[in-house]
């Protein structure tokens, strides 16, 4: 494939006056756990040859980078059950410096601590890492048969190499809001941020998502008589609105996008392990990067790019309901967290 010099060099503006600074990567949908609220028990995966492979993703990230995105982040699925995750990461965090600014991950911990030291050899300053429950029966519950104690290890050894820690808690009702000023109390001890998470309608799954919706502005306002909550300025275009922990450095993150709307500084696309380039999480609108690159190389990328940004969409149209089926058919582990 020759990479020939791009005609299209313009920075990724779409058409509601938004920069795209942000890409977030699913680099497989595939996962070792099976969150209630995210897959369903038996998940059909797609087959490995219908996935961008490493050097695909490298240059369509790269394309990215050269046309002004600064932050990337890798997700799925779970990223590190992909194989050569190690070798993407290293390849990727050859361009901190020279645009991208930072490469963060999203990962559920089961193999983070085999994992810490080369991300952090590569580049990687912060992980975010989804924990639901410390509690081991009910991790064990909500992810199907996880195993709470290794990823809390994972947690420990990703701190010990050197990594900023954000734990992602999805708040669920009748599960594990009696867990969440304990998780904030843990979470301001050990110096971590957490983010705390509103379910999305996002793919079908075994069960109505309505009985465990709980709105982050009632837990919010429990944690405000339990903790000093004082307003973050931090913003990253993204749906999370922050605050600042007892005077601690520790940050707790609320992202609510049914209660709260954010799309107005939406700053991010993503990439499937697919090769499809999705412009919001809640529609269906994407474009096939995979295709174009093939076909038409660098040149070609950068034309489904433009295509893509020029239908990127206003808004999500997010609802939970009796009644409400997903938002898009697709899991949250196709589109990447
Ligand atoms: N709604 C809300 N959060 C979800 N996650 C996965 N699926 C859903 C969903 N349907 C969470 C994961 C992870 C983050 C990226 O998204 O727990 O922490
Ligand atoms: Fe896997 Fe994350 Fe989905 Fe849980 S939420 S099944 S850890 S992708």
């Amino acid at each position: 494939m020759t990479l020939a010099p791009s005609l299209t060099q313009k920075p990724l503006q779409d058409t509601h006056g938004r920069t795209i600074k942000y890409l977030r990567i699913s680099v497989t949908d595939r996962c070792d756990l099976r969150c209630r609220y995210c897959m369903s028990e038996q998940m059909t995966f797609l087959p490995r040859a219908k996935l961008l492979s490493l050097e695909e993703i490298a240059i369509i990230a790269e394309r990215f980078i050269a046309r002004g995105v600064t932050k990337i982040r890798l997700s799925g699925g779970e990223p590190l059950v992909r194989r050569d995750v190690a070798e993407l990461v290293q390849r990727l965090g050859h361009n901190i410096g020279s645009g991208l600014e930072e490469l963060t991950m999203t990962t559920n911990g089961t193999r983070l601590a085999q994992h810490a030291e080369a991300m952090v050899d590569a580049g990687i300053r912060r992980v975010n890492v989804s924990m639901d429950s410390r509690d081991p029966e009910r991790f064990r519950y909500i992810t199907r048969h996880g195993d709470v104690a290794q990823v809390i290890g994972g947690i420990y050894a990703a701190r010990d190499a050197g990594l900023a820690i954000k734990i992602n808690m999805v708040a669920l009702k009748g599960f594990n809001e009696d867990e969440i000023a304990p998780m904030l109390a843990w979470c301001r001890d050990e110096g971590f941020d957490l983010s705390l998470i509103e379910t999305m309608p996002l793919g079908a799954i075994d069960e109505d998502r309505t009985d465990r919706f709980l709105p982050l502005t009632k837990v919010f306002d429990e944690l405000g008589q339990q903790f000093t909550l004082a307003r973050d300025a931090h913003k990253t275009g993204g749906p999370a609105r922050y605050w600042n922990v007892d005077g601690t450095r520790t940050r707790l993150g609320l992202i609510s996008p049914l209660t709260a709307n954010f799309c107005e500084g939406c700053n991010r696309v993503r990439l499937t392990t697919e090769g499809k380039l999705y412009m919001c999480l809640g529609h269906d609108d994407q474009v096939d990067l995979k295709a174009a690159l093939r076909e038409g190389g660098t040149a070609g990328l950068d034309e489904a790019i433009d295509a893509g940004l020029f239908a990127k969409p206003k808004a999500h149209d997010f609802r939970i309901g009796q009644g409400e089926g997903p938002a898009v058919a697709r899991h949250m582990s196709v589109t990447g967290g």
